[in-house]
């Protein structure tokens, strides 16, 4: 059996479609002082549960709503939930870059393990250092299929592939190289303190009148790709695409996005909202059933 979340309903009914599995949403509700409330759709006693519950959009409400979740499904009976996290927040945090700073997963992880997860399944999890500081069994899923078919799908084929960091540079090269595209990749500053971010170019190809898309693991302010989008338009870059796999796409991020010229962002159903444009589905359920789960 499978329960979700309101916020993870698109991804954990494909899966569940995928894998043969009944699938039921939680109620959920908001109470006036802004506490979250979470209730099991039937007292049906599950032995075992795929709990599917993203933690964007608010991250501290699905955190504390994961939890409640668990809770409940314990105190039913449940004796083994597996937990599926779409979009794993708190991990860029994945180590102390300044004194005094916490390595936020590994408090997540102990509040999860207190609630009864023992195993979890993370869609691409910003780093494997995240993954490890939960301190739980967990797997890292990759998408990378899912990615380059969404690329494929764009409405104008790309040439260029850019990554704008180092640290998207091993993905976005490894869809450049899969689709036979050029690749380029930025260098990133980013002020730990004000949040700014500056790029330059690392690996350099001429764009010029070319279709180029960024490929990221994670939008949120569209800072870094805005940062490079207007360099790529200086240096006449055609239309200019933005594909994460997770595309949170806080406060004016569409804005600094569309004036830095680009075109269109999409992300996937990791975190649903208007920039959802596929899904990750077929590769989470594959990974699943590796581990036992479905039919
Ligand atoms: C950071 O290393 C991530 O991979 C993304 O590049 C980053 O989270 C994007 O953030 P923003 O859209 O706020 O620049």
């Amino acid at each position: 059996m499978i329960l979700f979340g309101p916020h993870s309903a698109l991804l954990a009914q494909e899966v569940a479609g995928l894998l043969g599995l009944r699938a039921m949403c939680f109620d959920t509700k908001v109470f006036p002082d802004g506490e979250s409330y979470v209730k099991l759709p039937s007292t049906e006693r599950l032995e075992e549960v795929l709990l599917i519950n993203t933690m964007f959009p608010d991250q501290d409400k699905r955190f504390v709503e994961t939890l409640l979740m668990c809770d409940a499904l314990t105190r039913n009976g449940t004796k083994r939930i597996t937990l599926v996290v779409p979009y794993l927040a708190y991990a860029r945090q994945d180590k102390v870059f300044l004194p005094g700073e916490p390595v936020s997963p590994k408090p997540l992880g102990q509040a999860l393990r207190c609630v009864g997860v023992e195993e979890m399944f993370v869609v691409e999890a910003h780093s494997e250092e995240a993954i490890g500081a939960l301190g739980l069994k967990s797997h890292n899923v990759r998408v990378s299929d899912s990615l380059r078919r969404a690329v494929e799908a764009l409405d104008e084929k790309p040439q260029v592939v850019v990554a704008p960091d180092s640290k998207a540079s091993g993905r976005a090269r490894a869809l450049a190289e899969s689709l036979g595209l050029e690749f380029m990749c930025f260098k990133k500053q980013r002020d730990r303190v004000t949040g700014h971010v500056e790029t330059t170019p690392e690996i350099e190809v001429d764009v010029k009148d070319k279709t180029v898309v960024f490929v990221d693991d994670i939008i949120s302010t569209g800072g870094s790709v805005a940062s490079a989008a207007s360099t790529l338009k200086k240096r006449g870059a055609g239309q200019v695409f933005a594909v994460a796999i997770h595309a949170l796409m806080v406060g004016n991020a569409e804005q600094l996005l569309s004036s830095s010229g680009v075109r269109r962002v999409i992300g996937s159903n990791t975190v649903q909202n208007r920039f959802t444009a596929y899904s990750v589905a077929h590769e989470l359920a594959e990974e699943l059933r590796k581990h036992g789960f479905g039919k």
